[in-house]
């Protein structure tokens, strides 16, 4: 059985030197596992699967196949970075799928949050499978598990793990960073050449906008809760506030209030913004952003994003609440 303890002697990587040395031995050790054979990796854009396939990309080039299952549920903008840095900078040999319409389709009329997790989740794989399935000569999953989740087994990315493939797909894993801490990650990353905006990115759950576009998900609201959200990443971007705020995004509630617009009556969803700080996710207080900047981000959310009509900001620490609304 593989040690799952991190090795006493290894440094802890806090300089671009030393995350130069563990690339280097890393892609030794990769081309000395994996040979002239393929490598199939699920690739969400998040941290961890970005600088795993950063990695692969640098020892085994396109014996590496990135798979981009996008599930309808990303932040605006997230699947065309994903193409632009891995296909067209790094040239990756990467797979785009776009499953929009099938998870839409299974998640229409279903509102409650653990049973919308449940079919992502599971869709996830079916994508993931017949994508596989595809492929020719495939003998590796590559996996970006890092050592926290090898450490806290209820790790919060328990929830999202790519496991379940049915067993003849069970290919020899492939985890460079499985010793590595998120802050080694992100060190490595930047080495690798990836964007600071795809390194130091905040944490996104794996269903994704899925449980912000709150109760059984509509394509209006799930519009609403993109925009919205990359109004507030834009405006925290400008103001100094990425990368101060440990997450922060917005979620549409499925009631309607009454509004006022030109004169008019409307009857339109509220978007309401979150903004916590936190060491492990366990409790977490709120961020106390700037009111001017609060009624700046107000106005434009209720100015641009349709189908919206007031802003509302959650003051509640976790706990009482949790860090999202689902
Ligand atoms: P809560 O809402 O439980 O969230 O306070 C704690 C952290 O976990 C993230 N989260 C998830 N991550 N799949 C994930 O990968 C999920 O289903 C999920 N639910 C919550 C949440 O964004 C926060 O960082």
């Amino acid at each position: 059985m593989e040690n799952n303890k991190r090795p006493e002697s290894m440094a802890r990587i806090n300089t671009k030197a030393l995350a130069d040395k563990f690339i280097d031995e890393q892609v030794k050790l990769l081309q000395k596992q994996v040979g002239k054979k393929k490598v199939l990796l699920a690739l969400s854009g998040g941290v961890d699967s970005s600088v795993v396939a950063a990695l692969l990309i640098k020892a085994i080039g396109k014996q590496l196949v990135c798979v981009h299952v996008n599930h309808g549920l990303l932040r605006k903008g997230e699947p065309e970075q994903v193409v632009e840095v891995f296909r067209n900078q790094m040239k990756a040999n990467l797979v785009y799928v776009d499953a929009t319409d099938r998870f839409l389709n299974k998640l229409a009329g279903v509102a409650d949050p653990e049973q919308k997790r449940k079919i992502i989740g599971a869709e996830f794989i079916r994508v993931f499978e017949e994508e596989a399935r595809k492929q020719d000569g495939i003998e590796f999953l590559a996996q970006g598990t890092i050592y926290p989740d090898i450490i806290e087994s209820k790790g919060v990315k328990a929830h999202h793990n790519v496991g379940g493939l049915p067993a003849d797909l069970q290919f020899e894993l492939v985890e460079p960073l499985r010793f590595l801490y998120k802050d080694e990650v992100r060190m490595v990353g930047s080495a690798l050449g990836l964007p600071d905006g795809m390194v130091y990115r905040q944490p996104f759950p794996g269903p994704g906008l899925g449980v912000r576009c709150l109760g059984a998900i509509t394509r209006d609201r799930l519009e609403a809760v993109r925009e919205s959200d990359a109004i507030l990443r834009e405006e925290f971007a400008k103001n100094g506030l990425e990368g101060k705020v440990w997450q922060y995004f917005t979620a549409v509630p499925d009631f309607k209030s009454v509004g006022v617009k030109d004169g008019a009556r409307t009857f339109a969803y509220p978007v309401i913004i979150r903004a916590v700080n936190t060491v492990d996710a366990m409790t977490a207080t709120v961020e106390e952003i700037p009111y001017e900047l609060l009624k700046h981000i107000t106005q434009r959310i209720t100015t641009e994003v349709k189908g919206v009509n007031r802003v509302l900001y959650d003051l509640t620490p976790k706990p009482s609440g949790t860090i999202e609304w689902e």
